[in-house]
This record gives C-alpha cells, structure tokens and sequence, in this order.
C-alpha cells in the first residue's frame, strides 16, 4: 500500500487527487486525529508524532509513504530521511509535498509574486522559500502563517461567520503586503477545506493554487522512475484509513472532504 499521512483530515485532499491519478493503487491513510493541529507545536513534537505515525504504516505494509502534511513535510521529512531511514529501514521511502509543490508553483503566476498560505510551522522552518529559491530563483515568495484555519476545520467550522472573518483578515492583510500577488498557494492541506471563503475574500485577479493535483502528478513521475518501488506496490484500488481518535469522529468528518460511507480503524499509540 501507499501510506498517506497527515495530522489530521486535511491529507485527505491529497488521497483525493492521488485516487484520481493513480487509481490503481492500494492507500493507507493516517490522520492523526487526536493529537490535530500539529501547526503551532514545537519542531520536536512535530518530528516525533510525525515518525511515530510513519513506523505505524511501514509496520502495517507500507513501502513508500506520502507525507500528506506541509506541516510534517517542513518539520520531520528531512530528519526521517537522514537518521531513520539509512539505518532502520534501508528499502524504504518518505516523500514530502513540499518540494513537488516548489518545483511547479512558479508556472502560476505572470507577476512574478508568489503568497504562501501555511501554518505557523511550515511558514518558520522557511521550507517554501528555500524550496522555490532552487527552481525559480527570480520568484517574489511572500509567506503567511494562517494558525487558526486548521483548527477551524479540523473542528468542522468549514463556511461560518467567524471563519469568513479569519480566512478574509488574512487574505487582505498577504494582499497589502505586496499587491502584486497573483497567486495564492494553500500550503496547507487543510486549506482546500475554506475554498469557498477564500474564493469570496480573494480578487479574482489572483489564482488559488490547489496543490493535490500537483502531487499526484509529481508521485506519477516518482514511481515511472522508481520501478523497483512501484513493483512493490499492491493494485486492488483499495483505500483503508486509520485514526488515532474514534473512528467515528473521523468517518463524520472524512464526509466534509467529499469521503462518504467510509470505515476507519482506531489506534492508539
Ligand atoms: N494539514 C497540515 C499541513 O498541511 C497541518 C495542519 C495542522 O495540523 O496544523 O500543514
């Protein structure tokens, strides 16, 4: 299978668009329910919750795991790639959605100005623009921490008054930071969640960037030239998914993110 994690629900709108490019594949999603948001925590906490969760689906058959999450991307994937992985499980893989993201964003914009929706984590390990600097390096990248909207959807405040107000004081405030924006990327996998706010708080001169699509498509790339991995992978179309609260609290929730009739497992750690 190909393990999918996020801190919570948001890596859900990763799983999304990898079922829809590669439906082949057999998925094993983990959302860290219970321990959501990982956004404002410490860099230690992230990495340890983040390489708990990744031993978890290697241990339950997964040779290649997607970190479906910015926020671990930006925080553990490094670490777990360098003092995990060469020592303890040689033959296996963690990708990040980073730096597929970085690698494409800059075909979004005409300006030449880039913002950066994230969360206070993403946006202070610097990742994105370090990231971006590698494949564009001429590329104006403006971040913005946004710590409360995960939680808003985490706790399923998807479209309300409050989260209008929140989604459009941060819109506006990345917008006077440099007008030249024309391009949003939701940094977040969460984000995709408040697309209907941010549609109504958002110019339409500037372009949201959904980056599900991206990743599924770079992950496309990473297996055709990785064919010792992809051989690994079974092919029944299945998905499964884990979580460290109820399983009925995440079934209810994966409705939001368009996962209907779907049973999950409980774990705890
Ligand atoms: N969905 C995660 C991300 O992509 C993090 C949200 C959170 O747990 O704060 O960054």
């Amino acid at each position: 299978m190909i393990g999918v994690f996020d801190s919570g629900f948001g890596g859900l709108t990763i799983l999304r668009d990898l079922q829809k490019v590669l439906p082949q594949y057999d998925y094993l999603y983990l959302g860290d329910n219970a321990r959501a948001p990982y956004g404002s925590r410490s860099y230690e906490t992230i990495y340890r919750y983040t390489l708990q969760c990744v031993r978890e689906l290697f241990s339950r058959g997964c040779p290649l795991v997607i970190l479906g999450c910015n926020t671990a991307s930006a925080r553990a994937l490094r670490r777990i790639q360098q003092e995990v992985l060469p020592f303890e499980f040689p033959d296996r893989r963690v990708l990040g959605i980073i730096r597929p993201t970085a690698e494409e964003i800059g075909r979004y914009s005409k300006t030449g100005h880039i913002g950066i929706f994230a969360t206070a984590g993403t946006v202070l390990s610097d990742s994105y623009s370090i990231e971006i600097n590698h494949f564009y390096p001429s590329l104006k990248v403006v971040q913005h921490a946004c710590p409360l909207w995960a939680p808003l959807v985490e706790y399923g405040e998807r479209d309300s008054e409050g989260t209008r107000f929140f989604v459009k004081r941060e819109v506006d405030a990345i917008l006077q930071e440099d007008p030249e924006i024309d391009a949003i990327l939701l940094a977040c996998t969460h984000y995709p969640l408040l697309e209907k706010p941010l549609r109504q708080s958002t110019p339409d001169r500037v372009r949201l960037v959904f980056q599900g699509s991206i990743v599924a498509e770079k992950t496309s790339d990473y297996l055709f030239r990785h064919p010792e991995m992809e051989a690994r992978l079974s092919k029944n179309g299945k998905t499964s998914f884990l979580t460290t609260d109820t399983a009925e609290f995440f079934e209810k929730g994966a409705e939001f993110f368009g996962m209907d009739g779907i049973s999950a497992e409980s774990l705890t750690f």
